[in-house]
């Protein structure tokens, strides 16, 4: 079996960022893209804390961790809300604007699914030679 997928909800609250962090570090231990796998993920965790209604009191988001054949796909799942995650022009990178910005750095690609009843915030690494030294 080349494929396995992990998942947990947290409270939206700031304290759970490291936490969801935590999560990512345990299922991914020696993976060669931790370093970026933890990055992602707390910035797309600090997000559905910040910007979405998993911010409100009682607020959840979901991590998701999913690899398959060595290609590793990371998801925040928030309760949606008004806003919508979108890449900041670099300009009004003071402030703020650079979550999203590190993730496309880091991740092959990134993407958003859902609608103002709840958005998921994917990104995917690519396969990972068994050798390969983290980016
Ligand atoms: N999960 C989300 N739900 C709703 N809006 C979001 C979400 N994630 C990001 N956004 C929107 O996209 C913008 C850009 O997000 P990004 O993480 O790049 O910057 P930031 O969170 O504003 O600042 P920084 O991450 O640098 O502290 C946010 O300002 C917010 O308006
Ligand atoms: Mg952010």
């Amino acid at each position: 079996m080349s494929g396995w997928r992990m998942s947990r909800h947290f409270l939206g609250s700031p304290a759970s960022i490291t936490e969801a962090r935590r999560f990512v570090t345990t299922f991914l231990k020696g993976w060669p893209s931790l370093e970026s796998a933890e990055l992602i993920v707390s910035e797309l965790a600090t997000n559905a804390v910040r910007h979405s209604a998993s911010g409100r009191f009682g607020g959840l988001f979901i991590v998701t961790i999913r690899v398959n054949h060595r290609r590793l796909w990371l998801g925040v799942a928030d309760e949606g809300g008004p806003r919508s995650p979108e890449l900041l022009p670099a300009y009004e990178e003071a402030e703020g604007g650079r979550g999203l910005m590190l993730v496309s750095i880091l991740a092959t690609g990134w993407g958003v699914l859902g609608d103002h009843n709840g958005r998921t915030v994917w990104a995917v690494l690519d396969p990972a030679p068994a050798m390969a030294v983290d980016r």
